[in-house]
This record gives C-alpha cells, structure tokens and sequence, in this order.
C-alpha cells in the first residue's frame, strides 16, 4: 500500500446482518453485501427519488423539514442543521455555496469514508437536495488527502450522476444548475475545521478565521454565505426528504434525533462502526453488546466518548445531575445514552462520535503523551496559547514516559491546559486542552507519580509516539 493509495485497502469491518440493537438507515444500502455503490444499484433501490420529490418542493419547504427534523450536525457540534441553513445571509446577494466537510480528521473517527466508499451516491443525493434547498450555486466535497480512492470513487460518481442529470447544468431538466466537484485536502487536521478548510479551498494555508465576524453562513468561501455540513449530516437530508421532518424527529429521542453511525475502536473485541437511534442504545451496550465487550481478562480503565479530543471518562466514576428535560440522571459510563446530550451531561461530549475504549493494558500517562503528540504536530501556529501550550503539553507528557519528569510536573500540565481553551481562535485550543485537563484531573494519581518516577525506571520501556 503506497501512500498516494491510503485507503485503497482500507479494513472495511463490514457486516452483512446488522446486530438486533442497530438501526441502520444511513447504513442500510453500504452494508448489503448484494449492494455495489454503483448508480444502477443505487437507482434500482429507489435512488434519487427524494431528489425529484424534492425538486417538485418549493426550497424553503424542504428547509422547513430539515427543520423539524431537529437533524443534528454530526462533524463533532452538533449543531442543528435547519438552524445554520437559516442563518445563510441571503441579502448580500452574493452568490451562496455549499461544502460537504470529508476531511474526517478527528482521531478515533472512520465513518464518512465507508459512506463516499461504498454508498457515494446517497451523499451526492443528499448534497443536491440541500444545495437546491439553499440554493446555492456551486457545491464541494473536501476530502482529505490521504483518501485519494475516496476521491477517485466519489469522482467518477458525480459524473454518472452528471451523466444522468442530478447534477450540473438544468438538473433534472429545470431551471436550476449547480455543479458539484471533488477538491483534495490539504493533509492536516486543521483542515476540518469549516474556516481553515474555506481557506484551503481558497487554495491557501488552512488557517482558521475567527468566528464572529467569519460565519460561512455570513462571510465563507470567497467571503460569500456558505454552508459547511460533515458527510454524515448531508446524508441524512434525503432521508427526510422521503419520510419528512416531522416522522424523522421520532427516530431517536427529542432533541437528539435520527440515527447516529459510532466509531467503536481501542480495546474491544469487535472495533468498527456501528449505526444505532440516537438515545436508544447506551455506551455499555456499544462496548458489550455490538462491540462483543472488553478483551478477555482485562478491565475497562477509561473512555473517549467523542473523538480524542473529548474529555476523558474514568471506569468507576458516576454522573450525576439533571438533564434539559429537567429530569435528574445518576450514571455510569455503561448507562450513559448514546446521543448528543447525555455525555455533555457527563461532563464530556460526543463529538465526532468516535468512541475509544482504554483497557487497564496500557499507561494512561502514555495514552495522553501520544494524544498529546498528535494536538502539537496539528496545531496551525496563529495563536500563542495552542501553538506553545500545545508543545509544551507534548513535552511534559514525553519527559513523563521517557524518564526525566520533574516533581511539579502534573500541576505544570494541568495550569498549561487551562491557559489554552477560550483563548484561541478556533476549537482546536480546546480540542488539545481537553485531554490534558480531564486527564490530568482524574488520573492525579497516575501523573504524580510519573512526575516522581525515578528516571531509570522508565528508560528502556517500549513507547512509541505517533
Ligand atoms: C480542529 C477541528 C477539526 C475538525 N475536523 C472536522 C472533520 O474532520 N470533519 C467534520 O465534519 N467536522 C470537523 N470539524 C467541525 C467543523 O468545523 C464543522 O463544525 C462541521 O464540519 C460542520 O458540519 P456539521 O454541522 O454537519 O457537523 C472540526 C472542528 C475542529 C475545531
Ligand atoms: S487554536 Fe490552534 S489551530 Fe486554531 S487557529 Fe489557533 S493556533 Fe491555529
């Protein structure tokens, strides 16, 4: 495997029957093992008819659906989509675009790719469905680099669906025209973050604009309305489309609708992606039941609910207190649901919905050096805080599992890590600061004494940084 060919033979961990927890609507056709991605399989399944539904629509009534669908974006806010596509600035005048964001760069995170893999046509349904609904004149994919067999795939699908009039001049033979084209990433983490990637599509280095007076929704691509919506976001449009909005919002539970695809990785017997209704299924049930639980004789030490940037979760700890509804929750991590709002209720978040599982195998002072390793290589340099906190995070975290590590050390970690979030000018200050600081404030006991740790002791372990 060359690297200009990195997901070319990607591990799929496909699965042909889903497991009696799933409930796979975004996953339905990728997973069937008598589905091949292509536009005759995907027509002979009904595709593209929410596009012609929709083109029968008028494009603020399908913005209404999207709406009421209470759709949740699932790049890592959870914004609601309805919401953004509402706040678009359509009196400017200026021409309006729409970006799907495939960059997929959070750590733990492999969902978008199965999609644009094997069901490439229901994003590029979903993306003309919206890009009709807001109007916009010109649509995006940007897909990281080092998917370059994504990029082939999703290339070769626009121009059938060209081919066959879903996309480009006079859609489905009518008045409106938007072209959709693939654009290659730039290779960096950053780049998935809206502003840094407008600015790489502007054919820039990816630095992120500060936000306000930079909503895309205002001033995006070329200082144009833009919206930015993540793969998984855009796919869900078709889906309200054929069932509308209202039908949509009762999958899942209120305020976290629709279906949610988990990224299930670390120390678990079954890693891969799981597609389940949001608030249905909990962490426990994800790990034990579809993940066929914990590796034989070792013990859950700690999860990553959302992304290596959520805040970590110690095994024993309970949560407490009351969620929006108003009722009151007292949990595990086995107990916590699956959605938006319950691991923000615990403290965490649910981010990009990649779900790491760390077992007592490992040094949790080696985990967050690695984690640690990956925010200062990844962080773009415009702010002082990330930029230099970043490092010094690595630093002190390398010096902790190599020898070397000074007493004060974990206190020194701690304060770096509250001098970076809210003082930056994109999330990527609180995407680095968020590990250290959970870390470091539930694992105190592991990092005083990697601070104390006799040098020796550690110097000829086995530790590699990624
Ligand atoms: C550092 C950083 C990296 C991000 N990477 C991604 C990414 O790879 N894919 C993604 O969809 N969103 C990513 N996001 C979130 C995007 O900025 C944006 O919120 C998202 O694409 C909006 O889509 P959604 O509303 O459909 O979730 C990232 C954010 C930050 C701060
Ligand atoms: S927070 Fe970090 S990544 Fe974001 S703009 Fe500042 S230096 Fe760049």
């Amino acid at each position: 495997m060359t690297h200009a060919d990195g997901d070319a033979d990607m591990p799929t961990f496909s699965k042909s029957a889903p497991h009696p927890k799933e409930r796979r609507l975004i996953l339905a056709a990728a997973e069937d093992p008598d589905f091949d991605g292509t536009i005759e399989a995907y027509e002979g399944r009904g595709g593209y008819g929410e596009l012609k539904k929709a083109f029968g629509m008028k494009p603020e009534d399908i913005c209404k659906e999207v709406l009421d669908s209470g759709l949740r974006g699932r790049g890592g806010a959870g914004f609601p989509a309805g919401m953004k596509w509402k706040f678009l600035d359509r009196r400017s005048g200026k021409p309006i675009y729409l970006i799907c964001n495939a960059d997929e760069s959070e750590p733990g995170t492999f969902k978008d790719r199965q999609i644009i893999h094997k069901d490439p046509h229901q994003l590029i349904e979903g993306m003309m469905i919206t890009a009709f609904a807001i109007q916009a004149k010109q649509a995006f994919i940007y897909i990281r680099e080092e998917m370059p067999h994504g990029a082939r795939i999703l290339e070769e699908a626009i121009e059938a669906a060209r081919a066959r009039g879903y996309v480009g001049d006079n859609i489905l033979g009518g008045d409106y025209s938007c072209d959709l084209v693939v654009h290659r990433g730039a290779a960096a983490y950053i780049c998935g973050e809206e502003t840094g990637l407008i600015e790489s599509l502007e054919g820039k280095r990816a630095y992120p604009r500060i936000k306000p007076p930079y909503f895309p929704a205002a001033l995006g691509l070329y200082m144009c309305p833009t919206i930015v919506n993540n793969v998984e976001t855009l796919c869900n449009v078709k889906h309200i489309i054929a069932m509308g909005g209202e039908a949509f919002a009762k999958i899942g539970t209120p305020g976290n609708t629709g279906t949610r695809i988990w990224c299930l990785s670390g120390h678990v017997q079954k890693p891969g992606y799981y597609e389940v209704e949001c608030g249905k299924v909990t962490y426990g049930e994800l790990i034990h039941d579809l993940g066929g639980g914990l590796l034989p004789g070792r013990k859950l030490q700690a999860l990553i609910p959302g992304g290596s940037s959520a805040k970590v979760l110690r095994a024993g700890e309970r949560f407490t207190g009351k969620l929006r509804s108003g009722e009151a929750f007292d949990w595990g991590i086995d107990d916590i649901p699956l959605d938006f709002d319950s691991p923000m209720a615990a403290g965490s978040m649910s981010g990009s919905g990649a779900v790491i599982v760390v077992d007592d195998s490992v040094s949790i002072v080696e985990v967050l050096a690695n984690i640690n390793a990956f925010y200062a290589h990844e962080s773009c340099g415009q702010c002082t805080p990330c930029r230099e906190g970043s490092l010094w995070m690595k630093k002190i975290t390398g010096r902790m599992v190599s020898g070397g590590a000074r007493k004060e050390d974990a206190a020194l970690l701690a304060s770096i890590g509250d001098q970076i979030a809210g003082r930056t000018i994109c999330a990527h200050g609180e995407a680095c600061a968020w590990p250290t600081q959970s870390f470091v404030a539930k694992f105190r006991d592991e990092f005083e004494a990697a601070a104390q740790r006799n040098p020796d002791e550690w110097k000829n372990r086995e530790f590699r940084l990624v």
